[in-house]
């Protein structure tokens, strides 16, 4: 891979990452008061050592980080204005989850097509990304099925 073409698609994730900093904090202001809260501001703080770790990559391989521009609404067809204000806890853990599945995805794809060409820092910072929204991936999942039996309930 050339290294343009590396620094667009580090682009894309410091974009993605920097979007999911915003998402999950303003997920945890609008929960306040229950455990979610929380766990959405934690998850933000992992998405921003991701975003710095991006950043870091990106200059070392000469690059300056920059924002793609919105690159959520995408991923729900365009229609995110409203997405992004994901109403209840559900629709926000299915938001959340689709987002966390196309990081996963992308970061599969960009790990399978860099080696260590550009040094080893490039592939831990990917794999550690990945496996950090694999573990979010599964809390997300885990707590909307919990929620979905609990309506079944009612
Ligand atoms: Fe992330
Ligand atoms: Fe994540």
């Amino acid at each position: 891979m050339q290294r343009e073409d590396l620094l667009s698609y580090l682009n894309w994730f410091y974009s993605l990452e920097v979007s999911q900093v915003d998402l999950y904090i303003a997920q945890s202001k609008k929960f306040k008061g229950t455990y979610e809260s929380i766990v959405f501001a934690r998850t933000a703080a992992v998405e921003q050592q991701h975003v710095d770790k991006l950043a870091a990559i990106i200059r070392r391989l000469g690059g300056e980080p920059y924002l793609l521009g919105d690159v959520i609404s995408p991923l729900f067809g365009g229609l995110l204005g409203k997405a992004l204000s994901f109403t209840g806890l559900k629709k926000t853990l299915q938001g959340n989850i689709t987002i966390e599945n196309k990081a996963m995805s992308d970061y599969v794809a960009l790990l399978k097509r860099v080696g260590e060409e550009f040094g080893p820092e490039l592939q831990t910072v990917l794999q550690h990304n990945l496996v950090d929204e694999d573990v979010h991936t599964a809390w997300f999942v885990q707590r909307l099925t919990d929620y979905e039996l609990l309506e079944l309930k009612d």
